[in-house]
């Protein structure tokens, strides 16, 4: 598959057109940004890393059930992917509380919370993103019916479960993730985008340590160094 025009440039990746009207090729940049792009940054090959990352969990997915976009990967920082119209919901699954919900709520950083908590947030940057309840969905047409709501916190649980189960064997606590959904020509859900470090949060079981966007949105450093020990423990056989 060849890449042909660029269709669309977010943050983090391009989309082209490629032969397959039906398929798009999702190029990973190596870009980083945080705060609604007000912090930016760059580091060689974080858009590798992610591509292998996203690409090892969205199989990982497929295999216990969970329908994506992914049709394969077509290089290091390239994946070939079904064409689908995005729902700009970002689906939030939360294991331990931190980031906004800590500062909206003065919840302590850091508390394991007693059931994973799944949030909605209005996919908008000019509006910062805000977070949305049901019927804010609903009255926005965000989705056409409650339903839908209810299968993508259920998607987002079963995400959760796999990845949290898939990370713990691997010394990672997932502190929590975002993901967003398509529809595709034939109608159905598929998990879209990408699950990586920049979506993440990921702290090492034994010290802590954060291993993932955290490190660039606090200047913790050692940004792509974060990224490599991800993969690798991504890549790690089952113990
Ligand atoms: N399979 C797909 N079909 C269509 N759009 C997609 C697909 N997967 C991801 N996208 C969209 O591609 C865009 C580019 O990704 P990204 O750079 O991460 O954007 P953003 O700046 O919104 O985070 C996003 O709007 C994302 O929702
Ligand atoms: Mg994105």
């Amino acid at each position: 598959m060849e890449k042909k025009e660029l269709l669309y440039e977010g943050k983090a990746k391009k989309l082209y057109r490629c032969e397959d009207d039906d398929l798009l090729i999702a190029e990973f940049k190596d870009d980083l940004t945080a705060f609604n792009a007000e912090k930016k940054g760059t580091e060689e090959g974080k858009g590798a890393l992610n591509c292998q990352i996203s690409t090892n969990l969205f199989n990982l997915l497929e295999k216990h059930g969970i329908k994506t976009h992914l049709i394969k990967t077509l290089d290091k920082n390239h994946q070939l992917v079904k064409k689908v119209d995005i729902i700009p919901i970002e689906v939030v699954a939360r294991n331990t509380a931190t980031g906004s919900l800590t500062k909206r709520l003065g919840i302590k950083d850091g508390l394991v919370l007693p059931f994973t908590l799944v949030e909605f947030y209005y996919k908008n940057d000019d509006l910062n993103d805000p977070i949305l309840t049901d019927d804010h969905c609903l009255l926005m047409g965000l989705v056409d019916d409650r339903s839908k709501l209810q299968i993508l916190k259920d998607k987002a649980l079963k995400i959760n479960e796999i990845l949290k189960d898939f990370f713990a064997q691997r010394d990672l606590n997932l502190i929590d993730f975002k993901v967003e959904f398509g529809i595709d020509k034939n109608g159905e859900i598929l998990l879209s985008d990408e699950i990586s470090p920049d979506s993440c949060r990921f702290w090492d079981k034994k010290t802590n340590e954060k291993l993932d966007k955290d490190r660039f949105r606090q200047n913790l450093g050692n940004v792509k160094v974060a990224y490599e020990e991800v993969l690798k423990r991504v890549l790690k056989e089952n113990k």
